[in-house]
């Protein structure tokens, strides 16, 4: 038996773990080179490690290193130095903010709105600053940028995210308040998208889900229970920009953000990694979600797949670069380099065979009672009291949704 060790680097939550663990305690030990794989879980916990201490896991799932930042550097650490297959490479995940998305997306030809970064409004708190900002920093224009893109437009950071900081701005006095209040933080201007449908796509390895989008809506209710509310043609650009966004950056696990509008996608925020996979606001994707971690992570584990740190950007643009590819050419080209990047074919033949009984067990554990238990410990953990019957009855009804999509889907299969 080969035994595989799984570190989970957490914050707050308890849902999605819990469901992972208890999904791969299920499973049980899954055939592969040399015999069966088994499946070891352990939640990380700080403490101080020597730099050539040998980690003991295989795989990490990180969802606390984006703002705490001693395990953000052991994440480096064991990268660089112990091969630990991380679902997100934290030298791309910590440098490329929005910024650098932007910049890759529209290196790469994709419609990003135009988008202008201005310099701080405040002084940075650095001595160098006043003499810098006399000898170098231009006077500049706003109103002017500002009615080059047109607008309404947005005005957010280069960084950041959970709307950190972004406003939408309709007039120049609106415009001169958020720079205001911008202070030390870096600004983009972007034209706003009047968009028909926001669609938000959630990938993990080599799956992605597009999802409807409410940004208005509260948060359980943000994700509309909605399919085919893309064409087909629509949908398969959405997924591919994805797929490639994150082949580009050697992100596994994330989420991005398009607008469509009359057919046409356009990405406004694509550097989400670990994104939220609480229970509460995927509800019927959920189990979804659960799937895909336990799939990428086993099959990323038994075929010992290699964590790649090298970008290999050349070969995307060379794609961008080739003279007479149409957009739709470009879009197919990056998507066989996505394809083969995430090792599609190879993935999807491993869950037909080595995985094939995932689907029914989690029908199964999400019908049961143990499933129920978790959605109202949850619901517990994350509501005030007064709002726990609404919020478990509003989630009981979406997964018994999911439950009956699922079970028709099983039977058909
Ligand atoms: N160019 C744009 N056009 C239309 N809406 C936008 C645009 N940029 C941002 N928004 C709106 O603002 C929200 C937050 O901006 P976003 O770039 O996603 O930042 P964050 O990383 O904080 O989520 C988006 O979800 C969307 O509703
Ligand atoms: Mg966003």
């Amino acid at each position: 038996m080969t035994r595989h060790t799984i570190g989970l680097l957490l914050g707050t939550e308890d849902d999605w773990p819990s469901a992972f663990t208890e999904i791969l305690r299920r499973l049980g030990p899954v055939d592969g080179p040399g015999g069966p794989h088994a499946f070891d879980i352990e939640r990380i916990t700080i403490e101080p490690f020597s730099l050539r201490d040998r980690p003991r896991y295989d795989l990490v799932i990180d969802r606390l290193a984006y703002w705490y930042y001693h395990p953000r550097e052991w994440l480096k650490k064991v990268a660089m130095m112990d091969g630990v297959y991380l679902l997100n490479s934290p030298f791309t995940f910590q440098s490329m903010e929005k910024h650098a998305a932007y910049c890759a997306m529209m290196r790469l030809g994709l419609k990003v709105p135009e988008t202008v970064l201005v310099p701080y409004k405040n002084p940075l708190d650095n001595s160098r600053y006043a003499y810098t900002a006399a000898r170098y920093n231009q006077p500049f224009d706003l109103d002017a940028i500002a009615q080059k893109i047109g607008y309404p437009l947005f005005m957010k950071p280069y960084d950041g995210g959970a709307w950190r900081g972004v406003s939408r701005i309709n007039n120049v006095a609106e415009l001169h308040a958020a720079y205001d209040a911008s202070g030390e933080m870096l600004m983009h201007l972007q034209k706003a998208i009047d968009y028909d449908v926001f669609a938000r796509s959630l990938s993990i390895g080599a799956e992605t889900m597009v999802m409807k989008f409410q940004p208005d809506q509260p948060m359980h209710l943000r994700y509309a229970v909605e399919h085919d509310f893309l064409s087909p043609d629509a949908g398969l650009e959405v997924v591919t920009i994805s797929k490639l966004v994150n082949a580009f950056f050697r992100w596994e696990f994330n989420s991005c953000e398009t607008l469509v509008k009359g057919g046409e996608a356009y990405p406004i925020d694509y550097a989400n990694a670990c994104p939220d996979v609480a229970l509460t606001s995927l509800h019927y994707y959920f189990p979804w979600a659960m799937k895909a971690l336990v799939k990428w992570t086993v099959f990323a584990l038994v075929t010992g797949r290699p964590a790649r740190l090298d970008l290999e950007t050349d070969r995307f643009f060379a794609v961008a670069d080739e003279p007479g590819l149409s957009y739709g050419d470009k879009l197919g080209e990056y998507r066989k380099l996505a394809d083969a990047y995430f090792d599609t074919e190879r993935y999807q033949d491993f869950c037909a065979t080595s995985l094939a009984r995932l689907d029914q067990l989690v029908l199964d554990w999400v019908t049961g009672p143990g499933f129920d238990q978790l959605l109202v410990r949850t619901v517990q953990a994350v509501y005030p009291e007064h709002e726990h019957d609404q919020f478990i009855a509003h989630l009981r009804g979406l997964l018994h949704l999911w439950v009956r999509d699922e079970s028709t889907r099983l039977a058909a299969a």
